[in-house]
């Protein structure tokens, strides 16, 4: 592991865990900790730098942990708090460093502090926590404004008063099940301190910060008309009363202090989806959080000249703050980019691809796409994120029977949406054996395809040409050749190609429909997949030397 000061996080590889379904030791169906530890030397194997497990604190489970009751304990469907401390000195004992998620915006209904407003007056320090509000309309029937719930429905739940009375309204940007706090309240700042402090004692290596452009709202929580376009979870170009308030810098500056008190360098990761590069940029200046998602550079669709422009611009933005640029191409939010890169139709993020839906991808061209987009990714300067399964070529799981979903999107849709449950769907571990080795008993949450017996990690390791193997080469050799570290100098080789240059190594990807010549003085160093002679064809990348 890099010695404290090194600053780690600039050129990482993280590997996102979502826990629930990694590995699974209890055999409820459902992953755990003790799962997680078991695979430890798998992703020792794969060559990664540090894990960001979504969370496992105590949680109802509404949204898949997002929704958190309490934020020192680990709920029992994963484990103990116990089998976190085995889990994490059994990762720094490997080299791999741990970031844990913190869901700051919004809690559990469950939480105490969400229990203890109900039955509070409105008015009280209890309700202050929260967003409370009255409604409009004679008798306050009607929300306090026009918000919009990311997942659907309008964004206020009316609660009703100790002594039997419609009440009060409570904001809510996700499911009603998840309360956003009112972090202009000294008293939920404070317990967010306390909160960092009682993780960074356990010796965590850095959190990823939910929802990290919602935590203030628009001083009066003003009507707002979202432009058709707009993206839900804030991707659109105006200015949006819950999104990316400047206010939300304080927090943070606040946060980079309680870290700072600690040894060795810890990191915060936002999960900021923000209009532009440059304004995603300002979550990340030197006093702030030290990365932020790129989410630009995951919804860029496949084609060359915007990949060229966006990781221009990435470049461009997160140095003219001093802060590494980061990469990544799927998360437990978004359509496998396996498959999203081959998809033939629209597919807003947070709608998900299901049985009826439009434009569903090729599989060989999304498979294609998705290992000549990781090549070009894991070459570049920064750090790159990797979502579990994509080292497998997982593509999203389209057929998910309609009583199985779980994603509160697609109740709160009724169904219009399908949401994300097919991007979290249990890894397979080996072809053979119950849930493909995910566990010994057959269980999983969501059900895993028959075909996925193919993307088994075992099997996969078997074949030189899988794209595990393609991972672990791209790994080891982003890792000896530093490139994680230093620029990059930008090739003309077709218009249909993004090319550049790392030192001596040559990195170039085919987005078109034409093979494109490299010259005869090449030697491979990776193909994202295999060919023959020295023209790149069509979803293909490489890196290689000349000479
Ligand atoms: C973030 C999470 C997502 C969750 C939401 C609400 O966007 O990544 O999974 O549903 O926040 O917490």
């Amino acid at each position: 592991m890099a010695a404290p000061g090194s600053e780690w996080w600039r050129t990482a590889v993280i590997y996102q865990i979502y826990p629930r379904s990694f590995a699974d030791a209890s055999g409820d169906g459902i992953g755990d900790l003790p799962g997680i530890t078991s695979r430890l030397d798998d992703l020792k194997s794969l060559g990664i730098d540090a894990i960001w497990l979504s969370p496992f604190m105590t949680s109802p489970q509404k949204d898949a942990g997002y929704d958190v009751a309490d934020y020192r304990d680990v709920d029992p469907l994963f484990g103990t708090l116990a089998d976190f401390d085995v889990m994490l000195n059994e990762a720094h004992a490997r080299g791999i460093r741990v970031i844990v998620d913190l869901v700051p915006n919004h809690s559990s209904d469950q939480h105490v502090w969400f229990q203890e407003a109900l039955k509070a007056a409105p008015g009280s320090p209890e309700r202050a926590r929260y967003v409370f509000r009255d409604g409009r309309g004679e008798n306050g029937e009607l929300p306090p404004n026009n918000w919009e719930s990311v997942f659907g429905g309008g964004m206020w739940e009316r609660v009703t008063e100790p002594d039997g009375t419609p009440g009060q309204w409570y904001l809510h940007i996700f499911d009603a099940t998840q309360p956003d706090f009112d972090w202009t309240n000294e008293e939920v700042r404070e317990e967010f301190r306390s909160i960092l402090r009682f993780w960074l004692d356990r010796g965590v290596d850095g959190f990823r910060v939910d929802v990290a452009h919602g935590m203030m709202k628009e001083a009066g929580l003003p009507d707002y008309a979202p432009v058709a376009d707009a993206d839900s979870m804030g991707g659109g170009e105006e200015n949006v009363p819950y999104w990316g308030q400047d206010e939300v810098h304080d927090i943070y500056r606040d946060w980079n202090r309680v870290l700072a008190e600690y040894d060795g360098d810890r990191a915060l990761c936002g999960e900021a989806w923000l209009p532009t590069l440059k304004k995603t940029a300002l979550w990340v200046r030197p006093d702030e959080m030290h990365q932020t998602f790129n989410f630009p550079y995951l919804m860029t669709p496949w084609d060359a000249q915007e990949l060229r422009l966006v990781i221009r611009e990435s470049l461009d933005a997160f140095g003219a703050v001093g802060a590494p640029s980061t990469w990544v191409l799927s998360n437990h939010d978004v359509i496998r980019h396996a498959s999203r890169l081959a998809l033939t139709a629209d597919s807003p993020q947070g709608d998900g691809i299901g049985p009826n839906s439009q434009g569903k991808p090729d599989p060989a061209i999304g498979l294609s796409r998705g290992r000549a987009a990781t090549t070009v990714m894991l070459s570049l300067p920064g750090s790159a994120y990797v979502y579990q399964g994509e080292e497998l070529g997982l593509p999203e799981a389209m057929e998910i029977p309609d009583e199985f979903r779980q994603d509160p999107t697609w109740f709160r849709t009724n169904g219009e949406r399908y949401g994300r449950d097919g991007c979290r769907v249990p890894l397979p571990w080996t072809a053979e054996g119950p849930a493909f080795g995910f566990n010994d008993t057959g269980a999983s949450w969501l059900p895993q395809p028959a075909e996925w017996a193919h993307f088994a990690r075992d099997t996969e390791e078997r074949q030189p040409d899988s794209t595990l193997n393609l991972y672990k080469k791209l790994l080891s050799e982003r890792a000896a050749r530093r490139l994680g570290s230093g620029s990059l100098v930008w090739d003309d080789v077709a218009d249909s190609a993004v090319a550049f240059r790392r030192g001596e190594l040559h990195v170039v990807a085919n987005l078109g429909a034409e093979p494109i010549e490299l010259g005869d003085d090449v030697t491979f160093v990776v193909q994202s997949e295999p060919f023959t002679g020295t023209a790149l064809p069509p979803n293909t990348a490489a890196w290689f030397t000349r000479g």
